[in-house]
């Protein structure tokens, strides 16, 4: 098993290709968060951002390569100078730096999107991977669209990043087109094809368009690739990208078939699944594999009597190995600040002596209203603590009344305090009581938002279990995802309104560059 031929290299594009989807955009604090915990996942590599499409990931590339360490930290460049130096220089302080360049291949794209000949393409792409190279040893080449590109140009563009110094040939699905025989015999063929191959990782980056990335990333693995670019819970553009937890757990639980391992601790998918829903306000459905709530429930009598006599009958892996069991540790209202600080390290969080105070004081708060406080409640607070941590406008009373008689006015009344210090108290009516607290924030705050969709959703199970809602807002055409959490639901939603509020008024939305799927 530990062969090192048979070795996998998991690269994790959450941050990029996951975070620049509809509903995933992150602050640069919550992508320091969570690259803190790809790396405690394991994962190889943490692609971190692509610097030049805005200040907002420029800083928070900065900001993990500065911080986290055990995994490489990569970012992303088309093949132009400007990009290119834009990610040596926010990957100054990595200790493994990685920069990926990258260009289109396919005729379609050629002709449409870059008005390029293939020679043209093979000129940039050597220009990238050669610049990108003074500035890195490690550095990526991706053939945008490579699986609708004529397979002997593609291994000709290979073999020119190659004699360039790339040392990883990443093969992407841009579209999400393939299917799992065609990518095995592509990358069998890339194998044999390329000059120097030998000198290379071969990477597979599958979009699920037709629901194929998981099973098209394994048949490249059959093939030959030796890196798999995937991200949690499979998010990304459009229908996403190859999930690792399921990628993972198919190596895994199918390891005689496809004799191949990764560094990746299984016990920490689960957890690491649910930090990124929480930080996004982006759901996992529940029939979801490896990481949705009813993976592992057993409903029928049928398939409850097989379970009782044998675990086997109708499980494949035992949850507790991808982290489940874990997640249901208790805490209560005895619970003391080193055993709340135990357990937060072992969910991931390191807090410094402040964070750890403001936790805990919510922690205490929490269990005088509950009577169990569980890991996804713990959780909550220290996202829930990282935003309130953040400059902005705190929300300090709120009223809601509402009613379902005919002539009832729903009516909510909020008092905030402004970045500034100064208390600003407003009042106003609406269709219901979410509708009429938003208008009244908008009013103590003085902006208006543009609200694309609301949810509210349980934390945890149990009638005292904590709200998390989540409000998307439509703001110069970028989508913005707020969350918050309490045991009042309304106060959650109010929360969620304000988290959106300040980065707004901290200007800190991403200006997007549509330039990669
Ligand atoms: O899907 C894609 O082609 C990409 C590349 C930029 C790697 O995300
Ligand atoms: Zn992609």
């Amino acid at each position: 098993m530990n062969d090192p031929a048979a070795r996998v290299r998991i690269f994790d594009t959450s941050l990029r290709d996951g975070e620049q989807s509809p509903g995933c955009s992150m602050t640069s604090p919550q992508k320091l968060r969570f690259a803190h915990a790809l790396a405690e996942l394991g994962v190889d590599v943490i692609e971190a951002g692509f610097p030049a499409s805005s200040d907002a990931d420029r800083e928070a590339v900065r900001a993990i390569a500065r911080e986290v360490r055990g995994s490489t930290i990569a970012t992303l460049a088309r093949c132009h100078p400007g990009d290119i130096e834009a990610c040596a220089s926010a990957l100054e302080g990595a200790v493994h730096p990685r920069i990926h360049v990258f260009i289109s291949t396919s005729p379609l794209h050629r002709e449409h999107k870059l008005g390029l000949s293939r020679e043209q393409v093979i000129e940039r792409a050597v220009m990238g991977v050669e610049l990108a190279r003074r500035h890195a040893d490690d550095v990526e080449f991706s053939a945008e669209d490579a699986l609708r590109t004529e397979p002997e140009f593609l291994a000709e563009v290979c073999s020119a990043a190659v004699a360039a110094g790339a040392r990883t040939l990443n093969i992407p699905d841009t579209v999400g087109y393939t299917t799992p025989s065609e990518i095995r015999a592509l990358f069998e063929y890339l194998r044999a094809n390329v000059r120097d191959a030998a000198q290379a990782v071969f990477s597979a980056h599958c979009h699920n368009d037709l629901g194929l990335a998981v099973a098209n990333s394994l048949a490249a693995i059959e093939g030959g690739a030796r890196q798999v670019e995937c991200t949690i819970n499979g998010i990304g553009e459009r229908a996403g990208n190859c999930a690792l937890e399921e990628l993972i757990m198919a190596l895994r639980v199918r390891g005689e078939y496809y004799d191949a391992h990764t560094r990746i601790d299984a016990r920490r998918l689960v957890p690491t699944s649910r930090l990124l829903s929480r930080i996004t306000g982006m759901a996992v459905q529940r029939n979801k594999a490896v990481v949705g709530q009813n993976a592992f429930a057993h409903e029928s009598g049928i398939h409850q009597h097989g379970m009782l006599k044998h675990r086997g009958t109708y499980e494949i892996m035992r949850p507790e190995d991808v982290g489940w069991a874990q997640s249901q540790m208790v805490m209560g209202r005895h619970s003391g600040r080193a055993a709340l600080n135990d357990r937060l390290q072992a969910l991931g969080f390191n807090l410094d002596e402040s964070q750890l105070n403001s936790v805990f004081a919510g922690f205490k708060s929490l269990a005088e209203k509950k009577r169990e406080v569980f890991d996804a409640d713990l959780e909550a607070l220290v996202l829930g603590a990282d935003a309130r941590a953040v400059r902005g406008h705190r929300l300090t009373r709120l009223h809601v009344s509402t009613g379902v008689a005919q002539d009832s006015l729903p009516t909510a009344s909020v008092q905030v305090v402004d970045p500034d210090g100064a208390t600003v108290s407003e009042a106003a009516v609406g269709d219901g009581p979410v509708h009429a607290l938003f208008a009244a924030l908008a009013r103590a705050t003085g902006l208006a938002l543009d609200i694309e969709s609301y949810q509210v959703s349980s934390v945890t199970t149990g009638d005292d279990a904590q709200g998390q809602a989540s409000v998307t807002a439509r703001i110069d055409g970028a989508e913005l995802t707020g969350s918050g959490t309490s045991t009042d639901i309304l106060e959650a939603s109010a929360l969620a309104w304000l988290d959106i509020a300040n980065r707004v008024s901290r200007n800190r939305q991403p200006q997007r560059m549509a330039a990669t799927a």
